[in-house]
């Protein structure tokens, strides 16, 4: 049974194919749209782009109106843009269908650029046509394109050269890509063999060498496999019977059972410090909190003999009647295009949250390691609705090495060290304004995740002499004189806040 996928190209035709689409960049795709167009396009909105694209005569514009905007393109224009492979070799290859002296995509395909160590990566990936190009609805097996989801589990990824990768719902393999510019090897699986097709292509376009691909659900098929970063935007929403049922964000499993699944299994493919970077949605039940369903998860991972380092940023919560009719208007059922049906799935929707218990979904981003050895250090579940400090990988990066530094040192270690007070960090002081002394005292954050801390004296007494000069034994020392406390005491109660402000950035 066809695919209904591009064909594989062989490596001269995909070597042409690329010398043809090589002006065609992220960048030209804005100087051929303009600027409003390109952040309506993020909006999923077409119009501005079709508008502007067919005032150009660009070999550009032609590539823009013909595989991102689905527009009607002169065959001949199309043979001018793609000149070694043509307006037939691109129908051959399934990209475009040609009709009457028209040539139409087929296939959304579109530049894609990454920022790395050294230098930026420039690619073109192909995926299905979205709704807002056809019109219509979305096959049950539509393989996504790169989404607001995928750039954000693409930002959050720790670019730390690694061995092996593990892209677990690679989609179009926009995952894989980022992989494959810092890890020696890179499997990337799918139930969807349409989803493989596309990850194949888009492969051999962008000459990249060869991945391993693997069908099969979940962890099913690298059973036995270790893997030092395991990244994954699977597909979480959560869909009951009676709601659309979309192979790229549902799974199939009941509730948030595809999360659950994953964070307490997934260590099982974890090399010693390997991580696993995902995205999630998870379920608040009645009056428990969101971190008590996630700790469970944890704990069934520890049971099964993978006890993991846990760091969990909730970014959202929705309540139940929120998240239905915010991914019932994602799937396109809203009430203006048929109120019956919306009805429906929307109740539906209710009814499975109400008879689970169900009052909010969470979501959010979910790290996880295995430790090199010895029990986790590191387990932290928190919000932050916040923006998120850009590359947040690079964050990430720079938290855990700062957690394990810490977490490494003792005590005497940590007083002979000379502390730096980051240079993002701020004081803040409030109080009455005929007060000589202030009521609160805080450090605050401008990088990272912005954030806050609030301090005694003695605590802003030590940050403020943490010049890299002299050590927190001495500093502690010196302010136990200073306000008259016993020695012992200032540096047991201070040992604590410090280790706190290294591991969050605030003391480096
Ligand atoms: C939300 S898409 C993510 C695609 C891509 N990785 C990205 O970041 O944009 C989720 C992908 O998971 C795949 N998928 C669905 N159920 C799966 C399962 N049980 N095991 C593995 N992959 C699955 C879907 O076919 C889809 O390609």
């Amino acid at each position: 049974m066809s695919l209904d996928v591009p064909v594989l190209p062989d490596a001269s035709a995909a070597e042409a194919l690329r010398a043809d689409l090589s002006t065609w960049t992220v960048d030209a795709v804005e100087a051929v749209v303009g600027d409003r167009a390109m952040r309506a396009l993020a909006r999923e909105q077409v119009l501005p782009a079709r508008v502007a694209s067919r005032a150009s005569s660009t070999v550009e514009a032609t590539l823009t109106r013909l595989f991102l905007l689905g527009d009607a393109v002169p065959v001949r224009d199309v043979d001018r843009a793609l000149p070694s492979v043509g307006a037939d070799g691109a129908a051959r290859l399934g990209l475009i269908e040609l009709s009457g002296g028209e040539a139409r995509g087929r296939v959304d395909l579109r530049p894609y650029a990454a920022t790395h160590e050294d230098g930026e990566a420039q690619w073109w990936v192909a995926s299905d046509q979205g709704e807002a190009v056809t019109g219509a609805r979305l096959r049950d097996d539509h393989v996504l394109g790169i989404g607001g989801a995928s750039l954000t589990l693409a930002g959050m990824t720790m670019r730390a050269p690694v061995g092996r990768v593990l892209d677990l719902g690679t989609g179009c393999g926009i995952q894989a890509l980022h992989a494959s510019l810092h890890s020696r090897a890179v499997v990337a699986t799918d139930v969807s063999r349409r989803a493989l097709a596309y990850t194949r292509f888009n492969q051999v376009l962008n000459g990249i060498a060869d991945w391993d691909l693997r069908e099969g659900s979940m962890l099913e098929p690298v059973a036995g496999e270790e893997f030092d970063l395991v990244v994954s935007n699977p597909p979480f929403v959560i869909t009951p019977e009676g709601a659309p049922q979309f192979e790229y964000r549902a799974s199939g499993v009941p509730g948030d059972g595809i999360v659950s699944t994953l964070i307490s299994s997934v260590g099982a493919v974890l090399a010693p410090g390997g991580v696993a970077q995902m995205l999630g949605n998870w379920e608040v039940h009645g009056g428990s909190s969101w971190q008590e369903g996630l700790e469970a998860w944890l704990a069934a991972s520890a049971s099964a003999g993978r006890p993991l380092d846990a760091w969990v940023i909730e970014r959202d919560e929705l309540d139940a009647a929120e998240y239905a009719e915010t991914w019932l208007r994602d799937a396109g059922v809203t009430p203006e295009r048929g109120r019956a049906e919306f009805e429906a799935a929307y109740q539906a929707y209710l009814s499975d949250f109400d008879a689970r218990g169900v009052s909010a979904v969470g979501f959010g981003m979910v790290l996880l390691r295995r430790p090199v050895s010895g029990e986790p250090t590191l387990r932290r579940l928190e919000q932050h609705e916040g923006a998120l400090q850009e590359p947040f990988g690079g964050y990430l990066v720079a938290a855990l090495a700062a957690h394990d530094r810490i977490a490494g040192m003792t005590d005497d270690a940590l007083l002979a060290t000379a502390w730096t007070a980051a240079a993002d960090v701020t004081r803040e002081s409030y109080g009455p304004v005929l007060q000589a002394d202030p009521s609160y005292l805080l450090l605050r954050q401008g990088a990272g995740l912005g954030r806050s801390v609030s301090m005694d004296t003695a605590l802003a007494g030590f940050v403020g002499a943490c010049d890299g000069e002299l050590t927190a034994g001495q500093i502690a020392h010196a302010l136990a004189a200073l306000l008259d406390v016993d020695s012992g005491r200032m540096v047991a109660g201070l040992v604590p806040a410090i280790r706190e402000l290294v591991a969050d950035g605030f003391l480096e």
